[in-house]
């Protein structure tokens, strides 16, 4: 282990994470019933310019006045680049009393637009008297922000997770798409030609891959939750399935919901199954007993577990104990 040990985030559920535009305050009242972990209440891209104020209001309303239960709730702002970023801060803070958890914030280009905004938060919190610290949720959806991430994940002690904003990255960086954050049935490989009358077969690949892997390993080493963004086609459950198993397999903690169909899915795919916590327990269990005995390593099921395995095995009970309490 380096002598720099990475300060854990706030540590909350945060599978499933369900957006909601704040201009709907039915869909508000309806998204506290759900089984989503986080509710976002969005200022930005769900509301059109001119319904910007009402949502204010409709969002300052509910954090009053709606039971969320143990769901935590968060407020997605307007980006720094526009006039409405100060007056949704101001407003949701000043307004709108001590029920929310977390701003998020869109569009992340530079480590010094996270400073902005801490600096803000900060004040606000400090003049209304706020208890409890406010964190941060940033969406990295820009070249900008890609090329910037792993400052921009050390930027602020307020900062809890990094999400994938494949729509608007895929804006950025003039990436060719078909289906927001779904695969592209033209990038893929064909196999070789090996002899003259041989079938070649063609392999879709993973258009996202490399910008998923990039930000998880950014937000591991700052601590912080990588959470995978929005999956656009909510008529097609199977596909947004395997995005989001490819996310949790790199390292991902859990996924958008664009509609409520999809909480369900990404709940089931970041639980870890009762198979795997057994699983999980028998391998702690089968080291406990081999450091006993002074040994670094031993076989389980014939494979090789030793202390790294060890680690492994501990996320996936402390996650199953997280869900279990929530
Ligand atoms: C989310 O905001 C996205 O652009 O995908
Ligand atoms: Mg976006």
């Amino acid at each position: 282990m380096s002598f720099t040990i990475a300060e854990q985030a706030q540590a909350r559920l945060n599978r499933s994470e369900l957006a909601v535009p704040g201009s709907n305050y039915r869909f508000i009242e309806k998204a506290a019933d759900s089984a989503a972990d986080i509710v976002f209440l969005d200022l930005e891209d769900a509301v059109a310019p001119d319904d910007k104020p009402q949502a204010r209001i409709n969002i300052v309303k509910a954090l009053n006045q709606i039971d969320f239960g143990s769901k935590s709730v968060s407020v997605r702002i307007n980006g720094l680049d526009t006039h409405y970023m100060y007056r949704d801060v101001v407003d949701i803070l000043e307004q709108g009393g001590e029920r929310l958890d977390l701003i998020m914030i869109p569009k992340v280009g530079t480590a010094a637009d996270v400073y902005a905004l801490d600096m803000l938060t900060t004040q606000i919190e400090d003049a209304v008297g706020r208890e409890k610290r406010i964190g941060f949720e940033l969406i990295i959806e820009t070249a900008l922000g890609m090329a910037n991430v792993e400052a921009i994940a050390g930027a602020s002690k307020r900062l809890e997770s990094l999400h994938f904003g494949v729509a608007d990255y895929a804006a950025s960086t003039r990436a060719r798409t078909t289906v927001i954050g779904g695969p592209n049935p033209k990038y893929g490989v064909l196999t070789d030609k090996t002899s003259e009358n041989s079938e070649r077969e063609y392999h879709w690949g993973d258009m996202w891959h490399y910008a998923i892997a990039r930000m998880v390993v950014a937000a591991r080493a700052n601590g912080l939750r990588p959470i995978d963004g929005p999956f656009g086609d909510f008529s097609d459950p199977d596909g947004y399935r395997a995005q989001a198993y490819r996310a949790a397999i790199l390292g991902c903690e859990g996924k958008w919901a664009i509609h409520p169909s999809q909480i369900d899915l990404a709940n089931e795919v970041y639980s870890p199954s009762e198979e795997e916590v057994a699983k999980a327990q028998r391998i702690l269990d089968a080291m406990e007993q081999a450091q006993k005995e002074g040994k670094g390593a031993v076989s389980l099921d014939g494979r090789l577990i030793d202390i790294a395995s060890i680690k492994q095995a501990e996320n996936l009970v402390r996650k199953a104990a997280q869900i279990a309490s929530a």
